[in-house]
């Protein structure tokens, strides 16, 4: 299944609930950007400047990772991807990958929250500078590995903006590309995340029975 929605629309949180609730690998394509640029590969670091410009990496890149990440035997009884794709060039290479390995039809969750609230919780937001775990509100280190926290690189307010700008161009019209799939689902992402891990559930069930 893919997680979709603006950033701090809490795609990440909800694919790790959804993941390890159901025993299946999360695939978060910011994530395996960030350990590829901690792990100083050369790659990622024209990567890191797209990514602190709050740009999008290019498709052959991020299509390249997706497509190598498939072919780990993990993925086989499922996945849950947050982050990808993100333009409609990357949904189209997805679904032929889907194709090659035999996979789907996709399930595509779009987690829908109002702009004012994305900004908000960028704004607010800390991850640890060690594991990169987003952190608990009102902590003052990482409650998993005991790291300082610190402001991710791209959740400065002038860079979230930009985000939102690049969200609004490039993968809004992805969501158009899936919509009028039967297994394409809204949830109301401006709720507590429990009463959004609640409905999701509720939901990517109702889309599963979909695809039979
Ligand atoms: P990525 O890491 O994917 O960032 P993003 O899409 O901007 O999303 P975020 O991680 O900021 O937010 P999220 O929706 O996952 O929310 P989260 O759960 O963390 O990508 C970063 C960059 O990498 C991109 O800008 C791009 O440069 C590059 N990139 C990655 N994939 C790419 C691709 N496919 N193609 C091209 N480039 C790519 O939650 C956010 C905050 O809100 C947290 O503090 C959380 O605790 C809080 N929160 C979560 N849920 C709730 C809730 N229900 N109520 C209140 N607070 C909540």
């Amino acid at each position: 299944m893919i997680m979709m929605g603006p950033p701090g629309a809490g795609k990440g949180t909800q694919a790790g609930l959804f993941a390890r609730d159901r025993g299946l690998p999360k695939i978060s394509t910011g994530d395996i950007l960030r350990e590829a640029v901690k792990e100083r590969n050369p790659t990622a670091l024209d990567a890191k400047a797209c990514m602190d410009r709050g740009e999008l990496v290019d498709d052959g890149t991020m299509i390249a990772i997706v497509a190598d990440r498939m072919t780990k035997p993990d993925v086989q009884p499922g996945f849950v991807l947050d982050g990808f794709p993100r333009t409609v060039a990357q949904a189209r290479a997805l679904d032929e990958l889907m194709e090659r390995l035999g996979s789907g039809p996709l399930i595509v969750v779009d987690v829908a929250v109002p702009d004012e609230e994305l900004v908000r919780r960028l704004a607010g937001r800390r991850i640890c500078s060690v594991c990169g775990a987003n952190a608990e509100l009102s902590t003052d280190a990482c409650q998993k590995c005991g790291g300082r926290l610190v402001q991710r690189s791209d959740d400065d307010q002038g860079v979230v903006l930009e985000r939102l700008r690049v969200y609004q161009q490039s993968t809004k019209p992805v969501l158009e590309y899936y919509r009028e799939r039967p297994t394409f689902r809204v949830v109301n992402g401006a709720q507590a995340p429990e009463r959004v891990a609640q409905e999701l559930t509720v939901l990517i069930d109702d889309a599963a029975a979909a695809r039979r």
